[in-house]
């Protein structure tokens, strides 16, 4: 089966160890995200097959809180679903009218239960590749010093649109200024805030009951409580992550796609070291749920998506796009585009077939090139080679269909079944009139047009005997290179 070892990035959703009581995390996901340009909100844009907010979701239930909370505003509805479906436990709570991640987080801790007095995790909904292995380092550092808060940093070359880190000569962070706010100094400096933070309850929400809006963009922002609560008796704590990728922020399309080509590359190089040959690593991209076994091999050019599995010994590619698609251990898959199908073990596909929802292709079958099949199951051994449609459809063990095949499935209102038996040999160019059914062993002639069901072993032809004109060239065609051709030939016979 398929690999057990595989990068943490797709280990999502898997819960490990024991619930923390004393954490409650809380994802930022109301925003609307501007940035995108997009009529879909910003944390619905998919990363390797995941929407932004299911990436973020997975990490903060790997941590365990007995807390999880998702706020929402923009396309609400949408967002609480993709929510929802993976993290049914998680209390959807709305933002109002007053923007700004400050207020948040303050709805977020009005929705929690009064009585939880432990640490709040908050972290952004376009921050995806943040890791709980990570953000449980900065937990334990968090309740070490026992800070009323510790935020996350990195320094960055470039730290343009990020928040910027202000500390004092002695290194204590003072605060947060955004850039828009900063003054030139400010913002000169490289150390950035990524937007997660650790935060012990009862004071953040203090300080955020005090934040006003007046800043560049009129928003309640939740790096003001930096500020008012390193004016307190604890320190406000900055862990500083050295690997500033784990923290880039998704706000526009150019830095989804860096962010998805970060990702990939750490999928790719994860199964290449559970034992997958992925000849070409820049033209492969794999979605996060898919499972792969020891000894596939990847050709360029594949694009590996939603829930695929593929078994050992399988070839895949090149220019092979796969979605929700199962393969059997060394199938081989060439220039092939399927989605919903299941390919079962040594069997052939491709060059240029398309599989469609509900294909099934049995055991050493072959679908060959310009080919598309769709609902429709090859048992095992059985080919579709050349040229054909093949649609609602069964094929019985061991069974040929010759070039050009098309399963007329449709009568304009209604879809109809055909249905071949074993071993059958079907002539090239036929077309099955469905409902219709071929008996075991039977023989087609080329050509056939098959309206009524066949019986076993019996040859079914319906193309009327041919009728030759002889001379009808040269007499309604004559002057043209045909006739000339025709004259010639019968004068050289003569
Ligand atoms: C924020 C930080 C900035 C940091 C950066 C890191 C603030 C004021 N700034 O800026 O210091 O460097 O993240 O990526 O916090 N959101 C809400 N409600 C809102 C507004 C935003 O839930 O009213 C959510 C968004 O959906 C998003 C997250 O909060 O998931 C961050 O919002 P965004 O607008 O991207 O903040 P940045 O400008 O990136
Ligand atoms: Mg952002």
């Amino acid at each position: 089966m398929s690999a057990s070892l595989s990068p943490r990035i797709l280990q999502m959703g898997l819960n490990e160890g024991m619930s923390d009581a004393a954490l409650a995390v809380v994802v930022l996901a109301a925003g609307q995200g501007t940035r995108m340009k997009s009529s879909v909100a910003k944390v619905l844009h998919t990363l390797a097959g995941v929407p932004l907010i299911g990436h973020v979701v997975a990490t903060a239930q790997a941590l365990e809180p007995a807390h999880l909370a998702v706020v929402v505003r923009h396309q609400r509805d949408d967002v609480a679903q993709a929510v929802s479906e993976r993290a049914p436990e998680a209390l959807i709570v709305d933002q109002d009218d007053v923007p700004g991640t400050g207020r948040a987080l303050e709805v977020a801790l009005e929705a929690l239960p009064k009585s939880f007095a432990g640490d709040v995790v908050v972290v952004s909904g376009d921050v995806p590749l943040l890791d709980s292995d990570t953000l449980r380092a900065v937990i334990a550092h968090h309740r070490q010093q026992g800070a009323p808060a510790t935020l996350i940093s990195t320094v960055l070359a470039d730290p343009t649109g990020y928040g910027r880190v202000v500390r004092d000569d002695s290194g204590h962070v003072v605060k947060v200024v955004e850039e828009r706010d900063a003054a030139a100094d400010e913002a000169a400096m490289s150390e950035v805030n990524a937007g997660a933070y650790v935060f012990q309850r009862e004071p953040v929400a203090l300080a955020l009951g005090a934040i006003g809006t007046h800043n560049a963009q009129g928003e309640k922002y939740l790096t003001d409580v930096v500020e008012s609560l390193a004016g307190g008796g604890q320190a406000v704590q900055a862990v500083r992550v050295e690997d500033s990728w784990l923290l880039e922020g998704i706000n526009d399309k150019a830095q989804l796609s860096d962010v998805h080509a970060r990702l990939n590359r750490m999928i790719v190089r994860g199964w290449q070291l559970a034992g997958v040959t992925i000849v070409d690593p820049s033209s492969c991209f794999i979605d996060v749920g898919v499972q792969l076994a020891e000894d596939v091999t990847i050709e360029p050019g594949v694009q590996l998506r939603g829930s695929t599995v593929i078994e050992s010994g399988a070839t895949i590619g090149p220019e092979t796009t796969l979605l929700d698609t199962t393969v059997g251990a060394g199938a081989q898959v060439v220039r092939t585009h399927a989605e919903g199908a299941e390919i079962d073990a040594g069997a052939r596909v491709g060059p240029f077939s398309y599989l469609r929802p509900g294909a099934s292709i049995g055991e050493d079958g072959k679908v060959g090139a310009f080919v598309e099949i769709k609902n429709s199951t090859l048992k095992r051994g059985a080919k579709v080679p050349h040229l054909s449609y093949i649609g609602d459809a069964e094929i019985g063990e061991g069974t040929n269909i010759g070039a050009g095949a098309i399963t007329a499935n449709y009568d304009g209102v209604a879809k109809h079944r055909t249905t071949i038996g074993a071993h059958v040999k079907t002539g090239s160019h036929t077309v099955f009139v469905a409902p219709v059914e071929i008996g075991d062993g039977a023989y087609g002639a080329a050509g056939a047009v098959i309206r009524r069901s066949v019986p076993p072993g019996a040859l079914a032809m319906s193309v009327s005997t041919q009728r030759n004109l002889e001379g009808w060239v040269e007499a309604n065609r004559g002057g043209t290179p045909s006739a000339d051709a025709a004259s010639k030939a019968s004068k050289g016979k003569k």
